[in-house]
């Protein structure tokens, strides 16, 4: 993801601004560079790769000056390369701006600009934001940037600088964080606390909709409306490893708390502004080649491929085509049946995996239309793909993937509806009434999140088991398949997910007195049948958690030992509520047992083999 420095000061900016990136360098980047002000003006240097390319390119060409913006860029408009990464400038090279975030209407805002001369480099959204700003400049860098901000739609965190007004540093913060570091003579901004670390504990937390006008001896707070602000300075107690994940304790727990963002991230600008449609300007399939799909093929591994059961659910309710899920190790070694009109989804966080990739290639050689879903720009599954959609759900770290896997179902639903209302599928009261409880979804997870104790309850009495099952029907069984293996891979707990019908046919055989079963029961039309279920465990001697929302959660109340209660949605939306409880009864029983729960043991973040 990336991430952002300033520093405006009384001392050489150059390695304040290299050594603060290299704190951000566990965010994920491909790219970096910094701009300051020099005795030869507004200088910049950027270079795609790791930051010791930048830092080799500075040693060449070091910058002397004692203000200067830096940026740590993950790939989202346009691919890794010198060129896309920030700072972006104005083609005057007077402005300089680093921006972390995303610009929805970069594209509208661009075709205007052209029109009215300014000639761009990059294919990013951020250059706009350089050229919106030199526009708008008239003597004052921070009523430019204001005025320039009015035209944006989006998320943004910036840092800007202008040669004319070379005291100056202004931030502003809109949906993506930014803090404002004090010093002694001297001021940071950073998009995460341990960028300035170093060098103060002393900050202040910009809100959204707010700015920052830095000078070397001053800092004014205001809002984007230029009315000012005070605000109470908080001290940073944390060590550089906690300030990393945020004050988390493990980059799991951050990044599970981090999925009201993906979510959010993952819908901006693809939803109509009166929430009736989807667009996906993304696409190069059009609506005639939707059409001529006659089935579809999901293809992925471990946790995407859990994400892929969720979508053959949903794809078949929204465009009713017949689809197919595989996981991908399996695909090409089964003769699958794939034509020109087959669609073939491949899901990948990381983009990298070797299986995926082998399925992906035999589909396209098959002649399959193929749409990766996955979480890189510029990885190996989009470069190949013939269509993308990506979730922007930031990197994960921790290996346990969790925001990349609801970022995924996010997807599934948003092409799920685009599907059905280019095929005419489901009418439009339907389609309105998905994507409304849709964009609830970010809000019910934040609340959710706030049960977290009780979940952690919970995992430390499981912590103590050595089996347990998990059981479901529907898209619950598909969700459980998931929160099994996460509790696996992080616990080291072994666990099955059943099909709660399945179960009597041979694997009750295992169920005795104490063992945990965790029933997860959201879907009203199955409600009955899986309390059925339950009681046949709990006849044979088991504990029951069961799990479902506030609507169900009485009747399933009577019949389980503890119960859990999540937020009522769509049907269709349950696994992207459902799932969050069990990632965090994976991380806290991961916890209570001692784990790494970060990186467990024999288990690697991208499967680069096949
Ligand atoms: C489990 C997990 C893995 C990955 C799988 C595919 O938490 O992360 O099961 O989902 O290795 O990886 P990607 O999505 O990168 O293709």
């Amino acid at each position: 993801m990336c991430g952002i420095v300033g520093y405006i000061g009384k001392r050489n900016a150059q390695s304040i601004l290299v050594e603060g990136l290299k704190k951000l360098e566990y965010r994920g980047y491909d790219s970096a560079g910094i701009a300051m002000f020099t005795t030869d003006g507004l200088q910049v240097r950027k270079a795609k790769g790791r930051l010791a390319v930048l830092e080799s390119n500075l040693e060449t060409a070091p910058l002397e000056g004692t203000v200067g913006i830096g940026h740590t860029r993950w790939a989202t408009h346009g691919k890794p390369s010198d060129v896309n990464s920030h700072p972006h400038t104005d083609g005057s090279m007077k402005f300089s701006v680093v921006h972390n975030g995303i610009i929805e209407n970069y594209l509208e805002l661009k075709e205007e600009l052209i029109a009215q001369g300014h000639r761009f480099v990059s294919e990013t959204d951020t250059e706009v934001i350089s050229h919106l700003i030199s526009r708008e400049y008239d003597g004052d860098i921070v009523k430019a940037v204001q005025r320039a901000i009015r035209h944006m739609r989006g998320a943004y965190a910036l840092g800007v600088l202008t040669e004319y007004e070379p005291d100056r540093l202004v931030a502003v913060r809109n949906a993506s964080p930014l803090i404002i570091g004090i010093g002694d003579g001297e001021h940071y901004i950073g998009s995460d606390i341990p960028a300035i670390l170093e060098h103060t504990r002393d900050v202040f937390i910009l809100n959204d909709g707010e700015m920052a006008v830095l000078t070397k001896d001053a800092v004014e707070l205001m809002t984007i409306e230029g009315n000012f602000i005070s605000r109470e300075m908080i001290y940073v107690d944390w060590d550089v490893a906690r300030a990393e994940k945020a004050g988390f304790d493990h980059f799991m727990l951050k990044e599970i708390h981090e999925q009201p963002k993906a979510y959010r991230d993952t819908m901006r600008g693809r939803i109509d502004e009166e929430g009736r449609s989807v667009i996906l300007p993304e696409l190069k399939m059009t609506a005639n080649d939707i059409r001529a799909i006659r089935n579809v093929h999901i293809v992925a591994c471990g946790t995407a491929y859990h994400a892929g059961l969720i979508g053959k659910t949903v794809l078949e309710n929204c465009a009713r085509l017949p689809v197919e899920v595989d996981v991908a190790s399996e695909y090409r070694y089964r003769s699958p049946l794939i034509t020109p009109e087959t669609l073939v989804i491949v899901v990948s966080q990381s983009g990298e995996t070797a299986d995926t990739l082998a399925a992906l290639r035999e589909a396209k050689r098959c002649g399959a239309r193929v749409l990766a879903i996955t979480n890189v720009v510029g990885s190996s599954v989009a470069r190949e793909a013939d269509d993308v959609l990506i979730t922007w759900a930031g990197p994960e770290i921790a290996v346990a993937s969790t925001k990349a896997y609801t970022s995924q179902l996010i997807a599934f639903y948003l092409f799920g509806l685009y599907c059905a209302q280019t095929l005419g599928t489901q009418d439009a009261a339907w389609i309105a009434e998905v994507l409304a409880a849709l964009q609830s979804l970010p809000e019910q997870v934040e609340n959710m999140l706030e049960q977290a104790e009780t979940v952690r309850a919970y995992a430390e009495e499981i912590a103590q088991h050595e089996h347990l099952f998990f059981i479901g029907r529907g898209v619950d069984y598909a969700v459980v398949m998931e929160g099994s293996l996460k509790l696996k891979e992080i616990s080291y707990i072994h666990s099955e997910a059943y099909a709660a019908g399945e179960l009597k046919h041979g694997t009750l055989a295992l169920i005795e007195d104490g063992i945990p079963v965790i029933a997860l029961a959201t879907q009203s039309a199955l409600l009955e049948k899986t309390v059925s279920n339950i009681k046949e465990v709990k006849a044979r001697g088991a504990v029951v958690l069961g799990i479902s929302d506030t609507g169900h959660v009485a009747a399933l109340g009577k019949a389980v030992d503890h119960v859990l209660a999540i937020p009522a949605t769509h049907p269709l939306l349950t696994p992207a509520l459902s799932v969050v409880p069990l990632q965090l009864l994976a991380y806290y029983a991961s916890l209570a047992r001692g784990n790494d729960v970060d990186k467990p043991r024999n288990l690697a973040k991208s499967v680069t083999v096949e």
